[in-house]
């Protein structure tokens, strides 16, 4: 049988006036394009259109003079809608935009949002930014299965390890990622209620916590004593609990390794030392055009104090290859930053457009056959890291927390603090931490011998 439609938030209408040169047409249609994705089709007529976007034009004489007259009309059609509950927005784009943003939205408070030529590609998160706070719900035409969107749920304890989602949502808004407009704005749970979990969990057997969140370490949730509590004091709190033996949190935004978060990783003996901490490039050209908010440089100086803090950290990352304008150069930066840091593990994709995304409509997208050889040229490099880490284990002897029974009669297995499966030959003593002895890597595991 025919599903019925699902009952989405409604479809909007944008109407678009353009002023001025051919520029400002195509970026009319480049604007409606990016718009698109959100719910807004376009509309002849301006005075039922739930967007308004004046594309102005600053060459012909009074041209400012212009614009706020025809301000002073939108407003008044503003004023009339308002009263059924109709809201219309007003946006002010183009050169008069650029030049008197701030007279704009001081000389005419209908005006939500100025935008200038040169953040147009900034327009999806704006306006999703302004929806947000207004609390209406956007159209979002986002394919209902998102790869890049997937975060494992809190799981209910069947072994020594769980998952607990903490925070969800994102807003940093990097120009290739439908998180934050699939997902919303970043919320965090209660400090009681994950304590509560975590330590029905614990009750549960579970030994290994992983806090979970699209943006985990941006936590800020309400603490019992109403003061909002940063994530280091989250995990200082979850630490406490007793027969927890080990923390993890992923996934986390470089911007917010603060120092407070980076001391912790050398005070705290549960806290794992293993982080997930995605670059996406080590180009700073790139890095800005993903809106990352962070160059390689500062990447790079994290890790040095995370290294500082707990010396036998190891790093795991995010890399995407072919971003729009990635040159031959900007890729050899990636390689170079990977050689300099040294990941144990990573995920890396090839670029891909998300419809709705600015970076689906930035020029230069990179040919298909292209992205595949950067691919596999950063995937040869990362193997070599990843094998190299493994292999550095053997002769060490690692605390590793038995989960069962291993491949083999008489053996057992767990996994090791940098996240390894280690089999080896024991009898299986579930939710023990024992030390192993590494006898034998490969690739994806390690072998080992009673300690
Ligand atoms: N194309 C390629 N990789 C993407 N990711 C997210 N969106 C895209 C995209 N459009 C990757 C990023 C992110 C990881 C979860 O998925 O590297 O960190
Ligand atoms: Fe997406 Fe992560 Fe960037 Fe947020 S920080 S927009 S989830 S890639």
């Amino acid at each position: 049988m025919a599903q019925p439609p699902a009952a989405g938030p409604p479809r909007r209408t944008l109407h678009i006036e353009t002023y001025g040169c051919q520029m400002n047409v195509y970026d009319s249609q480049r604007m409606a394009e990016l718009l698109a994705p959100l719910g807004y089709t376009q509309a002849e007529n301006r005075d039922n259109a739930d967007m308004v976007i004046l594309n102005t034009c600053h060459i012909r004489e009074r041209a400012t003079e212009k614009v706020f007259s025809e301000l002073g009309r939108l407003r008044e059609i503003k004023e009339e809608r308002a009263p059924a509950g109709r809201a219309m927005k007003i946006v002010v784009a183009g050169c008069v935009a650029q030049a008197e943003g701030a007279e704009i939205l001081r000389r005419a408070p209908a005006v939500d949002l100025v935008i200038g030529p040169r953040s147009y590609h900034r327009l999806p998160e704006l306006i999703a930014r302004a929806a947000r706070e207004s609390g209406e719900r956007l159209a979002t035409d986002f394919a209902a299965e998102e790869k890049f969107d997937e975060l494992p749920k809190t799981r209910h304890a069947e072994g020594v390890a769980a998952f607990l989602s903490i925070q969800e949502g994102c807003d940093k808004f990097c120009t290739f990622c439908v998180v934050p407009y699939t997902r919303g704005a970043e919320f965090s749970r209660s400090v009681a209620s994950i304590i509560e979990e975590a330590e029905g969990l614990v009750a549960q057997g579970v030994r290994e916590l992983t806090l979970l969140g699209q943006n985990v370490n941006a936590y800020h949730g309400a603490g019992p004593d109403g003061a909002e509590w940063s994530f280091a004091r989250l995990l200082r709190r979850l630490a406490r609990i007793e027969g927890l033996a080990r923390l993890r949190y992923t996934t986390s935004h470089p911007l917010e390794m603060t120092d407070e978060l980076i001391g912790l990783h050398g005070e705290e003996p549960k806290l794992m030392p293993y982080l997930h901490l995605p670059v996406q490039s080590g180009s700073d050209r790139i890095l800005k055009a993903m809106n990352r908010k962070h160059d390689a440089g500062v990447y790079r100086s994290i890790v040095e104090k995370l290294r500082a803090a707990r010396p036998d950290i190891a790093l795991s990352t995010d890399l995407i290859v072919g971003f729009p304008g990635e040159k031959a150069a900007d890729f050899e930066e990636t390689l170079a930053l990977v050689r300099e840091i040294g990941f144990a593990s990573a995920f890396s994709f090839k670029y891909s457009r998300r419809p709705g995304t600015p970076a689906a409509a930035m020029p230069g997208q990179v040919a298909e056959a292209e992205k595949t050889e950067r691919l596999a040229r950063l995937q040869k490099l990362l193997s070599e890291q990843q094998r190299a880490f493994n292999v550095a284990q053997i002769g060490r002897v690692l605390p590793v927390l038995v989960a069962g029974p291993g491949r083999k009669p008489g053996q057992a297995q767990g996994r090791s603090p940098y996240l390894q499966g280690v089999h080896f030959e024991a009898r299986p003593e579930i939710g023990a931490e024992t030390p192993v002895r590494i006898v034998g890597a490969t690739m994806s595991s390690l072998t080992g011998v009673l300690a």
